[in-house]
């Protein structure tokens, strides 16, 4: 079949996602998977969300399947203010979109915001799927690197003497993949520069609620209302996959004004609204008051295999790998203390039956071969014993 010239130049740029190929891996017989970025489905509040659906089916069923406002439910949205208020996020219900996840919510705002050509800055490393959207709006990528505050934000606001930037995408707190949190004095620094270079800050915080410890640092919306009110251009996004349960695909963006009605209307072509039936089972969910028990026991519990995972690594693999404990998130991010290149050896992982990504799939640009993320959220403490027996086993 002749199909030349039938797919966009655009598609021809796209890189399908490596992860999306690994997973392959990690759902063969006898592997045990550190790679997935994905939830415990073993901590989900089956009751709850049974009982939500109940209620959702059985009190709102026009609702919840009928067709809704492209912006989302009037009392979804009221329920996500308040849980906004309590994590620093100052937002009115008419600030809100609700979304097909935060995925959704980032393609949604890369295409509202990118022109081809436009320079966003990313940080290395950086959430995969972030770049797709962003190579889907055809932006110029361009990174700055990271240590153990998070991003280097000198090496941002040296980029700025000589570029013109129209955005940074980061996820400051328990990043995807470093497990990195971005220190109080960059936060600060950071939302400062967007002010003065008039650049968008897009601010993905998925795991910011499973932190390990009471430290909690202010989201960079608050700190950019707090400093500028309105005229901060920072844009939040959120998502109920980690705290809730992500096949909902229920997430939300709080954003300036003057790009709500822009998001909107891409939202109607991509998707008219998010779906119904989700956002009434969460509604209800909300009401039921379940969320903070819930939340509670997902941190306790990823903080233990986090734990776990981390002593198993330092006892088995720590004369070859070096990594910063995190503080909260899903994941954890090494790299070997000398030049192994992670792809190959996950070669040999594979064949002992384990499964990490490679640290090279998150880089935009100068990728770090020797790093790995591993994900705790999955395993469980035997299976974490068997891993990392497998990856010594490997080396
Ligand atoms: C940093 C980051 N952003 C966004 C997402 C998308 O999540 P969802 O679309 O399920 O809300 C993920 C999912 O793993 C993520 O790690």
């Amino acid at each position: 079949m002749d199909t030349e010239g039938l797919l966009s130049q655009r598609m021809h740029r796209l890189k399908s996602s490596a992860i999306r190929e690994l997973l392959k891996h990690s759902k063969m017989e006898n592997i045990i998977s550190l790679a997935g970025g994905i939830p415990s489905d073993a901590l989900f509040d089956f009751e709850g969300l049974n009982e939500a659906t109940q209620l959702a089916i059985t009190q709102q069923p026009k609702n919840a399947f009928q067709y809704g406002l492209t912006e989302g439910s009037e009392k979804l949205r009221e329920g996500i203010v308040t849980l906004c208020a309590e994590r620093g996020v100052i937002a009115r219900a008419d600030e809100i979109i609700v979304t097909a996840g935060s995925q959704q919510a980032l393609d949604l705002v890369m295409r509202a915001v990118v022109d081809p050509g436009d320079v966003f800055v990313v940080e290395r490393p950086t959430y995969l799927a972030a770049l797709q959207t962003l190579q889907l709006a055809e932006a110029n990528i361009m990174s700055v690197a990271s240590d153990s505050d998070g991003m280097v934000v000198d090496e941002l606001e040296e980029l700025l003497k000589t570029q013109k930037i129209k955005g940074v995408y980061l996820v400051p707190t328990f990043g995807n993949p470093s497990g990195l949190t971005l220190s109080r004095a960059r936060r600060e620094q950071l939302v400062k520069l967007a002010h003065q270079h008039h650049f968008l800050i897009v601010e993905d915080d998925p795991y910011g609620e499973l932190r390990f410890t009471d430290e909690r640092n202010p989201t960079l919306s608050q700190l950019g209302k707090e400093a500028y009110g309105d005229a901060a251009n920072i844009v939040y996004t959120s998502t109920f996959s980690k705290i809730l349960a992500p096949g909902m695909r229920l997430g939300w963006l709080v954003l300036p004004q003057w790009l709500l009605h822009k998001v909107a209307i891409i939202k109607q072509a991509a998707d008219l609204h998010s779906n119904s039936l989700s956002q009434t089972v969460a509604e209800y969910y909300l009401g039921l008051n379940r969320l903070p028990t819930q939340i509670a026991k997902i941190r306790a519990a990823y903080k233990a295999k986090c734990e776990t995972l981390a002593g198993l690594m330092t006892q088995e693999l720590g004369d070859y790998i070096s990594f910063d404990m995190p503080k909260g998130g899903m994941f954890l991010w090494a790299r070997f203390r000398s030049q192994v290149n992670t792809s190959v050896w996950l070669e040999q992982a594979i064949k002992q039956g384990v499964v990490f990504v490679p640290g090279e799939y998150f880089f935009s640009d100068n990728p770090d071969c020797s790093t790995l993320r591993l994900s705790f959220a999955t395993a469980t403490e035997e299976q974490m014993h068997e891993a990392v027996a497998r990856l010594r086993r490997a080396l």
